[in-house]
């Protein structure tokens, strides 16, 4: 780290540093999302300070399986918890990022006085600075092949991946996801793809290595473009491949819709779009996108268990609440917070919304039913479940279209993506996504 920032890290950092302080125990021990307190716990920190309390906590929930490991080697007996945070966020900085050792350490030690921890300066100091003089023995968990996952939502992976995917799929959350975008007008994403230095993944998404404040990217506030996970965008495009033979009067209805990244696609394809969700600022969300991008749909808040249609649809789009542990490179937060009875109820929830969709969708109609998750229990299970309870069939899934391996299919035809895939690009978020068709009968 150069002079200039190690100068600016002293200066801003004490109070950077209990803003993650704050958040990390807020996660860890209240059981709260990083999203729901970050604007909370940053309030009043300059934008630089900012950045760094996302990246020092996000790092740390990142790496804590190996920072604790780490720290055993020091601590005998584990401290309170508020000193146990601070040595994290003390070890998170001095093994992964720039800051300087001694920055690190004294910093940590001033979090503790402003904390009226005094009592444990001393064994902070100590264990950082072993830290610091050990620095060399702890690159990285994935170079010492260290799973940073915990255990009751790795053994899923085990058991549903294998041990060797399970472990690549743990070392993908290691790393910050990079930012894709789904642009508006199809003709147009070679043109974007320089304006943004973006490449061109296989699917047609556009990624940006180095995203910035993605406001301020040129096409963003004229609406020609919106950030969009490469594999998020592969559900509407897979209803695409379905609707052609409806014609011009087909209605396609986008259930749990907000904040409306799929609406969007479809809306930028010319499909007529009812767009329903249950949140009222999640939908106000959707609206203000589809303003900035000067896309329509006929927008619906209601509950999918209480409301009925006035006609049914040719297509339902369904991309169901459910764990997200698809996206924990996004959110590394979610392995701490969510519990396998979590999973369980947002399963029972995606069986039940399908049901409730199956009345909704014409004879010959289609059902794209996604998850952005990799447990079992969500998207294989509950495809299975519908195969054999309900009426409906697979439809086919076009991967060539798509622009991915036909690997991605399962046994039942349906797609499914982890972020261990497309590693030469640096991966995508794990998605399960099925199709069928309602029979005419
Ligand atoms: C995975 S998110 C949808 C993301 C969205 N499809 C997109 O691409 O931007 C799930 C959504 O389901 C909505 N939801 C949950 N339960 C619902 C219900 N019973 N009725 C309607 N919407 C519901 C949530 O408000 C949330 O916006």
């Amino acid at each position: 780290m150069n002079k200039q920032n190690t100068r600016r890290n002293t200066t801003t950092l004490p109070t950077a540093r209990s803003a993650a302080l704050k958040l990390l125990g807020l996660v860890l021990r209240g059981h709260l999302t990083v999203d729901s307190q970050f604007s909370s716990v940053i309030a009043g920190l300059e934008p630089r300070d900012v950045a760094f309390v996302k990246h020092l906590v996000s790092t740390t929930l990142r790496q804590l399986i190996f920072i604790d490991k780490f720290l055993d080697r020091y601590i005998k007996r584990p401290p309170p918890a508020k000193v146990e945070d601070v040595l994290r966020l003390g070890v998170a900085q001095i093994l992964f990022l720039d800051t300087a050792p001694h920055a690190a350490v004294d910093t940590s030690v001033r979090l503790l006085k402003n904390f009226r921890r005094s009592a444990y300066t001393g064994l902070v100091n100590a264990v950082l600075r072993k830290v610091v003089a050990d620095k060399n023995l702890a690159k990285s968990a994935s170079d010492e092949k260290i799973i940073t996952t915990p255990e009751w939502l790795y053994k899923g992976w085990v058991g549903s991946y294998g041990k060797d995917i399970a472990a690549e799929i743990s070392a993908s959350h290691l790393t910050e996801a990079p930012v894709d975008i789904t642009v508006k007008h199809v003709s147009a994403i070679a043109g974007w793809a320089k304006k943004l230095s973006a490449t061109v993944l296989p699917s047609g998404s556009l990624r940006i290595a180095k995203a910035g404040m993605v406001p301020d990217l040129t096409g963003f506030k004229a609406g020609e473009w919106w950030v969009q996970d490469a594999a998020a965008a592969l559900p509407a495009k897979i209803l695409m491949q379905h609707i052609a033979g409806f014609g011009n009067d087909c209605k396609v209805l986008d259930l749990c819709s907000a904040p409306g990244g799929k609406t969007m696609q479809l809306s930028a394809l010319g499909v007529s779009v009812v767009s329903l969700d249950k949140s009222p600022s999640r939908l106000m969300r959707l609206k203000e996108n589809l303003e900035r991008t000067s896309l329509s749909a006929s927008l619906v808040e209601a509950d999918i268990f209480k409301w009925s249609p006035v006609t049914c649809f040719n297509a339902i789009l369904l991309d169901a609440p459910c764990s997200a542990t698809g996206t924990i490179r996004r959110h590394p937060d979610l392995p701490y917070l969510k519990t396998r009875n979590d999973i369980k109820q947002s399963a029972k929830l995606q069986l039940a919304m399908i049901e409730q969709a199956i009345d909704f969708l014409i004879p010959g109609g289609i059902l794209i039913y996604s998850v952005c998750s990799l447990e079992s229990e969500e998207g294989p299970s509950i495809g299975l479940k519908i195969l054999e309870g309900t009426n409906l069939v697979p439809a086919t899934i076009d991967t060539t279209a798509l622009g991915v391996p036909s690997s991605w299919l399962d046994d039942t035809g349906a797609l499914r993506t982890l972020p261990s895939y497309w590693a030469e690009f640096g991966g995508l978020d794990g998605f399960y996504i099925a199709a069928f068709k309602k029979p005419h009968d």
